[in-house]
């Protein structure tokens, strides 16, 4: 398998993958440190991973993944600060005033977005903000704090790390649909108020046969408001057992998407969720499916390596 990062630094892209810290020694290392040229803790960086109970902070695997990506030369996506999921039980269980969650989101970014100044290229600042119909999404923070949360959270990340580009991250965006629309509608109106935002993330957790076909179309209305776009979140799932026919057309399916991206200047790459089926949260979470990442279990290149390296 040639390096997808060799190729993908001839081009100027990011091909990132997401990886877990304590998993980055062997063979699993090996790949993660050069088949990548950027990084994503996939889960690491999260609320309740960093500040397990309030005030006692837990960095370790953030840490170690940092000075793993250092020392392979890779670049850093930061994964998540302000998201509904993933959140540590004391602080959505607790009872808060507008005031006080407004000051608990604003200690948070300054305190993790300031823990990695300078180090990290991008962080995804929101993660999934809207629902289905392009209405924000019922959250602690809509709920308590109204959509101008996401404001004020990229507002603190800027000022926390300002070198790190700045990006609202979510699903079942990456075709025109109501839901980007929304997405596009909201980042037209924080470029307009000068609100810090730098990208978009399209995470494309897709489902084999249904690549939108819009797409690259979708990214390019988003790179026409003059912010970038990355796939920060690909992997392809299928029923299982896969067939060798379905893992044909994954291959496509991948390198259309790279294709997508490789098409406008503006996307800056993709980074696929775990690269082996056997790091892959799709088994725990989408019953009966899987085979949704470029390597299989024993890290052998699955047709879909191919496919990105195709498309690069
Ligand atoms: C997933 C992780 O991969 C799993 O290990 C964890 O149990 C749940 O979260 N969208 C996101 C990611 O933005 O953070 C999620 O990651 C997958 C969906």
């Amino acid at each position: 398998d040639p390096p997808l990062r060799d190729l993908a630094d001839a081009k100027g892209k990011a091909i990132g993958t997401a990886v877990t810290g304590s998993r980055l020694t062997g063979t699993y290392g090996e790949i993660a440190g050069t088949r990548f040229n950027w990084l994503t803790p996939g889960n690491a960086m999260k609320w309740e991973s960093v500040e397990p109970s309030r005030g006692t902070y837990n960095w370790a695997e953030a840490d170690r993944i940092v000075e793993f990506a250092e020392a392979h030369g890779q670049r850093v996506r930061g994964h998540t600060l302000v998201w509904h999921s993933q959140n540590p039980g004391w602080l959505t269980n607790g009872t808060w005033t507008a005031d006080e969650l407004s000051g608990l989101l604003d200690d948070h970014i300054a305190t993790e977005v300031g823990r990695y100044k300078g180090r990290l290229a991008a962080w995804d600042v929101v993660n999934e903000p809207f629902d289905e119909d392009g209405t924000y999404r019922r959250t602690l923070w809509y709920d308590t704090l109204g959509e101008d949360y996401i404001a004020q959270a990229l507002t603190a990340a800027r000022a926390a790390d300002p070198s790190a580009d700045l990006y609202i991250n979510d699903y079942n965006v990456e075709g025109v649909n109501a839901k980007s629309t929304a997405l596009y509608n909201l980042v037209k109106s924080l470029k307009e108020r000068g609100v810090p935002i730098d990208g978009v993330g399209l995470q494309a957790h897709l489902i084999l046969g249904q690549v939108p076909a819009t797409l690259q179309q979708n990214i390019q209305r988003f790179a026409d408001l003059g912010v970038d776009v990355a796939i920060t979140e690909l992997d392809i799932r299928m029923q299982l057992p896969a067939t060798q026919a379905e893992l044909a057309q994954q291959a496509e399916e991948y390198e259309a998407v790279v294709a997508a991206c490789v098409a406008v200047s503006r996307c800056t790459g993709v980074t696929v969720w775990g690269f082996t089926d056997s790091d892959s949260w799709i088994p725990d979470v989408f019953e009966g499916y899987g085979a949704a990442t470029p390597y299989d279990e024993n890290y052998a290149p699955k047709p879909a390596y191919g496919g990105i390296a195709t498309a690069l």
